[in-house]
């Protein structure tokens, strides 16, 4: 499931990591793709130690959390501290399916990627390309969000990132640990729980709601993993 995560970030949240994120020391890309993918991955990306990194991640981080849409899609059990990256004069990511796991820095925590996230950080007037492309059940998607959007794809998605032919792209990525492995299970959960939602706030005396409920906890003991 291809989902958009609109205003995750406020539009001065989103000038302030801007400033930060322009004064910022990037390193080459290549310094942490594997062989495979170094060969087709051409941007800049801050150094994973990166203070900026480090603060604007935080704040990612909390808003996910107080994001019902993101919690209900992704159904996070750990999710990797945010990373990031600029493209620029052609800048690319060419065709690539991420790594299985990654490890939290400074720890032995692995975090397996059933879900990629990426967060907006320049509006689409900006640049030119730069579409983040993504292999769907229903074909390629291309993708190109106001600042401050993110888009939930399945971590097992072929996917790229068009060259950026004019101006300069900034980018958060990361990756969610779900409690539901299966991207199936979590898009049944997530239309159920959207149903549930809109049915309490239509109908808030309905019995049905409460039914409806034991049935999604039902199927999360079915198909969750802690
Ligand atoms: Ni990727």
């Amino acid at each position: 499931m291809l989902l958009r995560i609109p205003a995750l970030l406020t539009p001065d949240e989103v000038s302030h990591c801007r400033q930060a994120l322009e004064n910022a020391s990037w390193q080459d890309g290549r310094a942490t793709a594997g062989p495979v993918a170094a060969q087709v991955k051409s941007n800049l990306q801050l150094p994973l130690d990166s203070k900026t990194g480090q603060q604007i991640g935080d704040l990612i981080l909390d808003r996910l959390g107080r994001n019902p849409l993101f919690m209900s899609a992704a159904l996070p059990l750990k999710v990797l501290p945010p990373r990031f990256n600029r493209y620029e004069g052609g800048g690319t990511y060419g065709n690539h399916i991420d790594n299985a796991f990654f490890t939290i820095p400074g720890t032995a925590i692995k975090v397996r990627t059933d879900v990629s996230t990426t967060v907006f950080f320049s509006d689409p007037d900006e640049y030119d390309g730069g579409e983040l492309m993504v292999e769907d059940t229903y074909g390629e998607q291309g993708v190109k969000l106001p600042a401050g959007d993110a888009i939930v794809y399945p971590g097992t998605s072929l996917h790229r990132v068009n060259p950026v032919t004019r101006g300069t792209r900034y980018g958060s990525f990361f990756w969610t640990h779900s409690l539901v492995k299966s991207d199936e299970q979590r898009r049944l959960l997530f239309d159920l729980d959207q149903q549930i939602q809109r049915l309490t706030a239509e109908m808030p005396a309905h019995p049905s709601i409460a039914a409806l409920s034991g049935t999604y906890h039902n199927l999360m003991r079915m198909w969750a993993e802690a």
